[in-house]
């Protein structure tokens, strides 16, 4: 099979990106990805600074082939967020799991500037950036360290400005992935754009290499991506089943239940749009998705609430992050993922 562009420039031998997912990419996974010759990837994007190092060394001790390690970029908060009413929402939730009435948190999330610069530090081969832009001076300070970036865009104007700012690589993010929406610059709604009409927009208008993601399930979706002009494909949903992602039994449980319509967008989890599969939560909140507090907000306000149900097994009160893709969903080993796409490529080309 040709190698791309992307693989000689990262150095692996596949097209293949197991994309970075907060809570569902350990170390364990990536690297057992990257050994298998894909590009495994951290999500770094709830770690502290110290924890980013932490995680950089572990894989290190597991793998010597690249890896990715991947933020969220978040303005920092200006004024403190109006919180009574989103706390009001989920307070019959919290009693319903036996919680006691929710404290202000102390913070909303890891300061930004310093997980960037615990990145840097760490130099993983590859960091791959999500919700933002960097600044063209911040991605030379990486490109200086050897440090490859990947910016994710959701539209053909959001992979223009990546290019601009020096990203080595556009992931293009299609409507159908699982997870947060990456849109940076546009009208959420006007940027969930599916990944068919996506790839060859992007492709033709940037020249650095690009990557696909979103409801990429098999070799055959690579090949189809690969034809439309991509490079790669990242694939979240399709590693989330691997035993390696490590996440709680309700939600492999509710993948594997899951239909090809049972996910959609919302807000009520994080405050910020994300696909993932319906239950009690979404459509409890469903009304009030338009009013509560943005990303890092909400996501605070729900995190102990999210945590408690996954401790009881509760998956109607989980954030059950899942794409469109996920009814076709193979849990195994992510080596043994890896071969079969690879296969499947193969026979597929
Ligand atoms: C559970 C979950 C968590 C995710 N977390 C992140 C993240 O922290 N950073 C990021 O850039 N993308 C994140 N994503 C997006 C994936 O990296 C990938 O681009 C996406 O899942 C591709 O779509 P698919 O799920 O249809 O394969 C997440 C996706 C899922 C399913």
């Amino acid at each position: 099979m040709q190698t791309t562009q992307f693989q000689s420039a990262v150095g692996i031998a596949h097209p293949i990106v197991q994309g970075p997912m907060n809570g569902a990419s350990p170390p364990a996974l990536a690297a057992a990805v990257s050994n298998a010759g894909g590009l495994g990837s951290c999500a770094a994007a709830l770690l502290a600074p110290s924890a980013i190092l932490e995680t950089a060394a572990q894989l290190r001790g597991l793998t010597d082939k690249p890896f990715n390690m991947n933020l969220f970029l978040l303005p920092e908060l200006q004024t403190p967020p109006a919180l009574e009413q989103a706390q009001a929402l989920l307070q019959p939730i919290r009693e319903e799991l036996g919680l006691p009435p929710a404290q202000t948190p102390l913070r909303f999330s890891e300061n930004c500037r310093d997980q960037i610069a615990a990145l840097l530090e760490a130099a993983p081969p590859v960091a791959s950036f999500t919700f933002g832009l960097l600044d063209a001076q911040v991605v030379r300070q990486f490109r200086k360290k050897d440090i490859q970036v990947i910016g994710t865009a959701t539209t053909v104007a959001e992979a223009r400005a990546w290019e601009e700012a020096g990203a080595d690589f556009i992931c293009a993010l299609g409507a159908e992935a699982g997870g947060h929406r990456a849109t940076f610059l546009g009208d959420f709604e006007q940027s969930c754009i599916g990944l068919m009409a996506l790839v060859p927009q992007v492709t033709h208008a940037v020249k650095v290499p690009v990557i696909a993601a979103g409801g990429l399930m098999s070799g055959r979706g690579i090949a189809a991506a690969m034809l439309l002009g991509a490079q790669a494909a990242q694939m979240g949903t399709a590693f989330l089943c691997c035993p390696e992602s490590g996440i709680a039994p309700a939600w492999r449980a509710a993948l594997a239940a899951a239909h090809d319509d049972g996910t959609r967008l919302t807000r009520s989890f994080s405050g910020r749009w994300a696909r993932g599969i319906v239950n009690e939560f979404m459509e409890h909140m469903r009304p009030y998705e338009q009013v509560l507090p943005a990303y890092p907000v909400q996501n605070a306000l729900t995190t102990e609430l999210r945590q408690a149900a996954t401790r009881a097994g509760r998956s109607e009160f989980m954030s059950l992050w899942a794409g469109q893709g996920v009814a076709m969903g193979r849990p195994m080993p992510a080596a043994q993922l890896v071969d079969t796409l690879v296969e499947e490529l193969r026979l597929a080309r």
